[in-house]
């Protein structure tokens, strides 16, 4: 359902194209010239525009692949139950990965997937994410390339989903609450 109004925006096109392309100068810096491609792994389905817009903007050979998470349903709050909905097609055993994410909220999600993940043996394990919630936090997750902090409000757009619509708003935005 795609009919709530949005209240305010977070984070406006202008921003979000600063953001993702100051994200990809530290990355390229972080990682130099690499002897494999690096490994971008997406988690989905929230990440799968922040993570188009950023490896474009990443100057470093690389790969993709994709996880599929899930973790709210189709509520506004976070269950805390994270499954694991679709796993990656290939082996980061030896890997440089880095894992995208459009939001850290309560930060389980993460954590869960940075556990998961670094029992695969990658070489090196870097996570990025778009926006963060600080405020939210429960896990404690360390971000190595994090976009920008939000407060704690329910965000939708860029990706962000309520019960599956608003990701193709072109913004990050506050809903209406009901
Ligand atoms: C959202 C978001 C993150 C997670 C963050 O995913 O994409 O993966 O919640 O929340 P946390 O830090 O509290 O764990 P969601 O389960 O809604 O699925 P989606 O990616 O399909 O939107």
């Amino acid at each position: 359902m795609q009919n709530h109004e949005i209240t305010k925006v977070l984070v406006s096109e202008d921003e979000i194209k600063q953001i993702v392309r100051r994200l990809g100068e530290e990355i390229t810096a972080h990682y130099g010239q690499l002897e494999r491609e690096l490994m971008v792994v997406g988690l989905l389905r929230g990440s799968f525009i922040f993570m188009a817009d950023l490896v474009r903007q990443i100057n470093t050979p690389l790969v993709v692949d994709f996880m599929t998470l899930s973790s709210y349903g189709d509520g506004t709050v976070s269950s805390g139950d994270v499954k694991v909905v679709m796993d990656l097609d290939s082996s980061i055993e030896d890997r440089d990965v880095l894992l995208v994410e459009d939001i850290v909220d309560t930060g389980r999600t993460f954590s869960k997937v940075i556990r998961m993940m670094g029992n695969r043996n990658p070489r090196s394990l870097k996570v990025c994410t778009f926006l963060n919630k600080p405020d939210a936090r429960i896990a404690d997750v360390r971000i190595d390339f994090c976009g920008v902090d939000i407060p704690n409000e329910f965000a939708v757009g860029y990706g962000l989903d309520y019960a599956q619509g608003y990701r193709n708003l072109p913004y990050v935005g506050v809903l209406k609450a009901d």
